[in-house]
């Protein structure tokens, strides 16, 4: 659109989260709320997009990379946060819709009706999204009469009768930018905040005779987050909206709400999943694949037809074949396992390589890292891992090779040959019962 200029809000700290993070990098399954919203607003393609950050907020600036952002030194309000992105935004004359980096889950279609609104017929100088929440709390309020929208009053500044109003303010508008820059300049900080207000833009351009409008929004999408508990509101809200997602997808999930998915998951069709299964981001999951309970994931893909859990973990770089089992208490990162390969129990498979149809016992374990280096374990084709082995990498077993159970391999083994390293059965016919009798003996003895 090359009449829109986007300024998004998000210089504060965010006190009320009592956290080091400045708030916008909170994240949303998954990832800093912010980027949710720049997803969103990119979907718009606006002719420029200027986010206004505090100082020092480095990570900030890189999370919203290569959008350019400018820095608001002190936090005198939001109009005073907007008038920062003045220079950016020289010579714009379309609408300028301003966003703010803690309402995040706004949606296209809105904000598409609101710029539509703006370019409408009456031309209104401003159009505010207003909604009506179930709790209006601390909102600013919407005053509205005769013609269009006349005020925004912010709650601490209103009146008790107009804190009965339950038209609020969700703090986006739409600005006709030949007007904006006279409007923001003539806000004054003497309210209750001692803050200059964004939302006085209202009644000051009523006030030049312009008209002001505001479409309605729903409450989901316009959720403000200020503090722990609405962020975590707001993730229910994320959460349920990518489990519908992966149900119109073909997938099954038998509790819904007990599975946490990442705003990139990924998953095909026939998937099932059972209760207490959690996504972080990077993970795709191929059709029919069947994941138990109590799985978690982060970074990794699972092929057509795995069969993965319950209480499996997989972790960055883990590959699982076509087919392939991951049982219960096994731990898999950066590694490869391909296809019908199985790990069934209690392993953990790190840097290195599973064959194909390999069978890898309870309880072995990759020994890959040696306090200083990262090594890597070739396990062939069709190879046989016997129980509670360890293989001290980097060491290669060869395809369709037999490690016997408890062993420790240190050197490689040839394809189709057995391994055993461990320490050599002995057995002593009928030592029990001499060590017995000899041990009654010594007792029965007076002292
Ligand atoms: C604001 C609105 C209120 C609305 C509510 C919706 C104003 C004056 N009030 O209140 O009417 O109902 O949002 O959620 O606009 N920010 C800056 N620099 C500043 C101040 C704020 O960048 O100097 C940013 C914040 O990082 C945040 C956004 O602007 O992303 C909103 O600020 P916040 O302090 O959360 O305003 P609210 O009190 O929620
Ligand atoms: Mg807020």
């Amino acid at each position: 659109m090359e009449n829109l200029a986007v300024v998004v809000l998000a210089a504060g700290m965010g006190t009320r989260m009592k956290s080091d993070l400045p708030k916008v990098m909170h994240p949303l399954a998954g990832r800093p709320m912010i980027r949710h919203l720049l997803e969103t607003v990119a979907r718009l393609d606006p002719a420029r997009l200027v986010v206004v950050v505090g100082p020092g907020m480095e990570a900030l600036e890189a999370a919203v990379a290569p959008h350019p952002t400018v820095v608001q030194h002190e936090r005198r309000g939001t109009a005073h946060a907007v008038r920062q992105a003045r220079q950016a935004l020289e010579g714009f004359e379309g609408t300028i819709l301003v966003l703010y980096g803690d309402t995040p889950l706004i949606s296209e279609a809105t904000l598409r009706r609101l710029l539509a609104e703006r370019e409408g017929p009456d031309n209104p100088a401003v159009v505010v999204l207003g909604f009506r929440p179930e709790d209006p709390a601390q909102y600013g309020r919407l005053v509205v009469g005769g013609e269009g929208l006349k005020a925004i009053v912010e709650w601490k500044d209103a009146t008790p009768q107009q804190r009965e109003i339950t038209l609020c303010n969700s703090g986006v508008l739409a600005l006709d930018g030949r007007r904006a820059w006279c409007l923001l300049d003539r806000v004054t900080d003497d309210n209750a905040k001692g803050e200059f207000y964004l939302t006085d833009v209202v009644a000051l351009a009523r006030g030049d005779g312009a008209s002001c409008s505001f479409v309605l929004g729903a409450e989901d999408e316009l959720l403000g987050i200020n503090s722990r508990a609405e962020l975590a509101a707001a993730e229910a809200l994320v959460q349920d909206g990518l489990r519908a997602r992966a149900m119109e997808g073909g997938a099954t999930l038998l509790a819904p709400g007990t599975v946490w998915f990442a705003w990139d998951t990924s998953i095909g069709r026939d998937v099932v999943i059972w209760p207490q299964v959690v996504f972080g981001p990077g993970v795709v999951v191929g059709d029919g694949v069947t994941i138990k309970g109590f799985c978690h994931f982060e970074g990794c893909t699972i092929a057509e037809g795995a069969d993965i859990g319950p209480y499996a973990r997989l972790r960055p770089g883990a590959e699982v074949g076509g087919g392939a089992h991951i049982g219960n208490f096994v731990e898999i990162k950066k590694a490869v396992v391909e296809a019908g390969a199985k790990v069934n129990h209690l392993t953990y498979i790190g840097d290195a390589r599973v064959g194909a149809g390999a069978n890898i016992g309870a309880g072995t374990i990759t020994c890959n890292y040696d306090g200083f280096n990262k090594s890597f374990t070739d396990i062939g084709e069709g190879a046989f891992i016997g129980s509670n082995s360890s293989l001290v990498a980097p060491v290669t077993v060869g395809a369709g090779a037999v490690v016997g159970a408890g062993s420790v391999i240190t050197k490689n083994v040839g394809a189709n040959a057995l391994a055993v390293a461990r320490g050599a059965q002995m057995e002593l016919a009928g030592w029990a019962e001499r060590f017995r009798a000899a041990k009654r003996a010594a007792k029965a003895k007076p002292e």
